[in-house]
């Protein structure tokens, strides 16, 4: 690796970079960016049909990617990608995007254990597998990156989509605890914390609010849902995104942190700043659940 003039690093060395979640979305985005910047894009997708897709958008736009079928929540796909990973680069991957998620959306009394499980496997077990399958490689290069997505409901827990900001939360401790784990082995590593970009994730949670089954009785559904599909028609695309992606992987010393989106950059130091009554009350109102229980009709009221 060689340092270019304006701090960013360049040139002659291993840019290999496996990217999940490549299908759709900020994923998509992100590897036809970094393909456009020189990078040695590898694309983790479920299928062969969708590797098939991507190759095909990135060749319209005059770009070369590979492709690896990989689900992240499945520990034998992530062995069997990471060793085709492996032979593809000739030892390894100098860096993981771990980019794939769901939203799991749903209030807590309603979401079942498998599918708690299910976002805790794609979100948080599944992104630090990765990471264990590729620091090998990257050990024995003396280098390497790590990104890994989380979202800026990581840090300010949202009702009706508890589980998400559980599972980004625990994957934002544990990429602060692998930074300074890995830092002697010349592995740096990166949070990304996306506000809301417009991606099919929004309307996956809004399928989750409708799914949820108790859709017809909670006030929080019909609240949230509107909400979610407001935000979706008013959030930018995912590009800033992918840039902050790009900066984690082109950067000499990247920041251990990336909050991006303006939403995501005030929620954050407000959530961290105000009282818990006023983020309490905030909440409350913009996921339409009541503050306090309706008080029954007592027996022969009326
Ligand atoms: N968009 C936002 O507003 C926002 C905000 C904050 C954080 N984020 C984070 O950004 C990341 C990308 O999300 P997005 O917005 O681009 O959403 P998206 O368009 O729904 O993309 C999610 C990607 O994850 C993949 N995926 C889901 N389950 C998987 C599994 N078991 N194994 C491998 N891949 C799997 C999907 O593949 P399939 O196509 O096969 O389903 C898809 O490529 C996520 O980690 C999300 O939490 C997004």
């Amino acid at each position: 690796m060689v340092e270019l003039g304006d701090g960013v690093v360049g040139g002659c060395g291993d840019r290999s970079v496996l990217v999940t979640g490549a299908s759709g979305g900020i994923g998509t985005v992100t590897v036809l960016r970094l393909a456009q910047r020189g990078f040695d894009v590898i694309g983790a997708v479920r299928t062969e049909r969708k590797a098939r897709a991507l190759v095909e958008v990135a060749a319209a736009r005059g770009l070369w990617l590979r492709t690896v079928v990989l689900d992240v929540a499945e520990p034998g796909s992530c062995r069997q990608a990471m060793e085709r990973v492996e032979e593809m680069t000739g030892g390894g991957v100098w860096a993981v995007v771990n980019n794939a998620g769901i939203p799991q959306a749903g209030a807590l009394e309603d979401v079942r254990d498998e599918q708690a499980r299910h976002a805790l496997e794609v979100n948080l077990l599944g992104a630090m597998r990765i990471c264990r399958l590729a620091l090998p490689g990257m050990r024995r290069k003396g280098a390497g990156r790590i990104v890994n997505v989380s979202s800026g409901l990581g840090r300010v827990p949202w009702p009706m989509g508890g589980w998400y900001s559980a599972s980004k939360h625990a994957l934002s401790a544990l990429t602060h605890c692998l930074r300074i784990e890995m830092a002697h082995a010349g592995v740096r590593v990166c949070l990304v914390e996306p506000g809301a970009f417009a991606t099919a994730m929004l309307e996956r949670a809004i399928t989750d609010l409708t799914d949820a089954g108790r859709a017809g009785d909670t006030p929080g559904y019909a609240a949230s849902r509107a909400l979610f599909g407001s935000v979706n028609k008013r959030v930018p695309g995912p590009e800033p995104v992918a840039r902050a992606i790009e900066q984690c992987l082109s950067a000499v010393r990247p920041r251990a942190r990336y909050t991006v989106g303006l939403d995501a950059r005030l929620l954050v130091p407000l959530h961290t700043l105000a009282p818990l009554w006023l983020s309490d009350r905030i909440k409350h109102r913009a996921s339409g659940l009541p503050r306090t229980a309706e008080v029954p009709p007592r027996c022969g009221d009326g």
